[in-house]
């Protein structure tokens, strides 16, 4: 039986609900793959539990980080900032055998395959701003007046880097490196907690956030490396778009109070490949 490649993001278990969800996460079938595209929880313990259990349940489980993991909650024993807090969280990984952005990228063959599975960390840079900010400072400023401040600012640390910015620039030049090396003959799945494009930021309720959602210099990434599918979190609204005919999936479990007002179920995966042909006829 060959399996399915399947995702979902933005679990947040620090929420009790959001954890008996996690629970009750289960394969399709024994050769399923999981994609978690980032904000799996704010400690470490919590997502060490999670990805624990996960990688237990499914043929493969491939992770790439959202601001939640990256933060310093003050309430973690674990105090790393910045980069040694990525780093410690990527060594987590490799012990429980889920796949990071720093692996060799898994080569998908089951069903709508092949393709290869890169999960990127690329983070964002401030450029998704209004057109009436001419600099990231300005656009800033223009948020922290209409009172809209993403609590990375306090908790998100770049260490070593001067800026957040600063490590994007520097995971941009990484990340576009690397999936340069991937065999041109292969089309790409991309998993990042962040969506490439700005579209999807366009419907945000506070349309100031989207500072905090990407970098412009993704924009034409699943063009360039050949995505059949690109998978992402982070907005908390589920959705699907096509970018140049590639399908975009918002795939974000996301808090309790969200999915309780929503009329499908919590915690369902999304399936990436095979893609679901009636879903694309829709897009
Ligand atoms: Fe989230
Ligand atoms: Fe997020």
């Amino acid at each position: 039986m060959q399996g399915s490649l399947v995702a979902i993001s933005d679990l947040h278990v620090r929420y009790e609900e959001n954890k008996r969800i996690v629970k009750a996460l289960r394969p399709g079938s024994n050769h399923d793959w999981l994609l978690v595209a980032g904000d799996v929880g704010d400690t470490v313990a919590d997502i060490e539990w999670a990805l624990s259990l996960l990688v237990d349940r499914f043929e493969k489980v491939v992770w790439a980080p959202g601001n939640h993991e990256l933060w310093t909650p003050p309430d973690d024993p674990v105090q790393l900032r910045g980069e040694a807090r990525y780093r410690h969280l990527v060594e987590l990984c490799r012990r429980l055998g889920v796949v990071t952005p720093e692996d060799p990228y898994p080569l998908w063959e089951g069903e709508g395959g092949p393709a290869v599975i890169a999960p990127l960390f690329v983070l964002y840079d401030y450029s998704f701003r209004p057109d009436r900010a001419r600099d990231a400072q300005e656009a800033l400023a223009l948020a922290e007046g209409a009172g809209v401040i993403c609590t990375d600012e306090f908790m998100l640390h770049p260490d070593p880097y001067p800026s957040r910015p600063a490590w994007c620039h520097a995971r941009l030049e990484v990340t576009e490196a690397r999936l340069a090396t991937v065999d041109k003959a292969l089309p790409t799945v991309l998993v990042n907690h962040f969506p490439l494009v700005r579209r999807p930021t366009r419907v945000l309720h506070h349309p100031e956030f989207a500072l905090w959602c990407g970098t412009e210099a993704t924009a034409d990434w699943h063009r360039r490396f050949r995505a059949v599918a690109v998978v992402y979190g982070h907005l908390h609204i589920p959705s699907l778009i096509y970018e140049d005919g590639v399908p975009h999936r918002e795939v974000s479990l996301g808090y309790p109070r969200e999915w309780q007002r929503r009329s499908t179920a919590p915690g369902q995966l999304v399936r990436i490949l095979p893609e679901v042909a009636a879903v694309r006829s829709g897009g």
